[in-house]
């Protein structure tokens, strides 16, 4: 198939292609998404193709407006704290879920109760959710496995071939995908760090549990509340070991390991003290930017076959540096060289 490359104005000939069917590579803020008509599970079915996605891997459903929950009937009951969510979030890089009704095709759910629905801010992304007038689901555009894409560029170097169209939007501004928090149980779950962060929806919910898996592996035989997290995800190709210790540490551990097959994932600070291969994320402590980033730097590193070895820094737990250090950490299959120790 032959894969048609749109530019913003074309939302319409997007609109139709979903509106018959097809599959449609979309800009949103947080990544690139995999978008088909969320109620046609034909047409869900062709992503699970294109990615080469497990089938048990369930699919958020984007929206265009809070409303559009109740006018498709997505969800039994919208709790009060989806409301309150809402408000504070939506538009925007936060995914919420919810008991689901039989609306939902199989091909969305996997066969789970529950509905992941989110309602980007992207303009462009809710532009051709409006004109195609049906609810899209779509997966991070890129292949399974591999870094998730934040431009068309990166959607095409995985899909071309595959999927009916991509729209170029530019580059995503979030740069990490969106926060997941599960409203389904008794007390709310943060089952994916993302965009908005883990601080900001205690301060609106108060009580919010963080999902044993966001931070650690997953023991043998563990159920995943999420199934996207058991499978190692947004690692490129080369072997990512991240590092724990203090920047001087940090910068004589990986000058110490120089050679051409070795790449440092670092800050711009350390740009002029490291004798190997540099990526940079931005400026050090800048969680935001290297948010932004660290999908754009791990594809870089990839175009680059002689590096076998990535060296990265543990980042930081706080703020939006959560969802760098989870995305991170299963890059490298959670692999930490402790320093202070060695
Ligand atoms: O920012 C994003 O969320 C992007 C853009 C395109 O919106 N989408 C995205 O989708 O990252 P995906 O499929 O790559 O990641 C969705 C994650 C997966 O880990 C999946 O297992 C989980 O959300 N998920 C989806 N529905 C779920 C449900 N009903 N219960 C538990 N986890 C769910
Ligand atoms: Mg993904």
């Amino acid at each position: 198939m032959k894969t048609l490359i749109l530019d913003e104005t074309q939302t319409d000939i997007a609109a139709r292609i979903l509106k018959d069917g097809g599959v449609v590579g979309i800009p949103t803020e947080t990544v690139y998404g995999l978008a088909a008509n969320a109620l046609d599970g034909n047409a869900v079915a062709k992503i699970f193709r294109a990615k080469g996605r497990p089938m048990d891997n369930p699919l958020i459903v984007h929206i265009a407006d809070f409303d559009d929950i109740a006018k498709f009937h997505l969800v039994k009951e919208i709790p009060d704290a989806a409301e309150k969510l809402s408000k504070a979030f939506w538009p925007g890089p936060l995914t919420i879920i919810m008991k689901r009704t039989d609306i939902i095709p199989k091909e969305v759910s996997a066969g789970l109760d529950t509905v992941a629905i989110r309602f980007p801010s992207h303009p462009v992304a809710q532009k051709i959710i409006k004109e195609a007038g049906v609810p899209l689901a779509a997966p991070s555009a890129n292949l399974s496995g591999s870094p998730s894409p934040t431009t068309a560029r990166h959607v095409l170097n995985d899909m071309d071939g595959k999927i009916d169209a991509v729209l170029d939007g530019g580059s995503s501004d979030v740069g990490v995908e969106s926060t997941v928090i599960t409203l389904a149980e008794a007390v709310p779950r943060v089952l994916r760090p993302g965009g908005v962060t883990v601080e900001q929806l205690r301060e609106v919910l108060g009580e919010v549990e963080l999902d044993d898996a966001v931070l650690h592996q997953l023991k043998e035989g563990e159920k995943a509340s999420s199934p996207g997290m058991k499978y190692k995800h947004y690692a490129p190709k080369a072997n990512v070991v991240l590092l724990k210790g203090s920047d001087d540490e940090f910068i004589s551990y990986v000058n110490s390991k120089s050679d051409d097959s070795v790449c440092a994932l670092c800050c711009d600070e350390d740009l002029l003290l490291l004798s190997v291969k540099t990526v940079s994320l931005g400026r050090r402590g800048d969680y935001l930017t290297h948010a932004r980033h660290l999908f754009d730097c791990l594809r870089r590193i990839d175009e680059n076959p002689t590096v076998h070895t990535v060296y990265s820094r543990l980042p930081s737990t706080n703020g939006v540096g959560l969802a760098v250090y989870n995305r991170l950490i299963r890059a490298a299959g959670f692999e930490v060289i402790d320093l202070e120790k060695l």
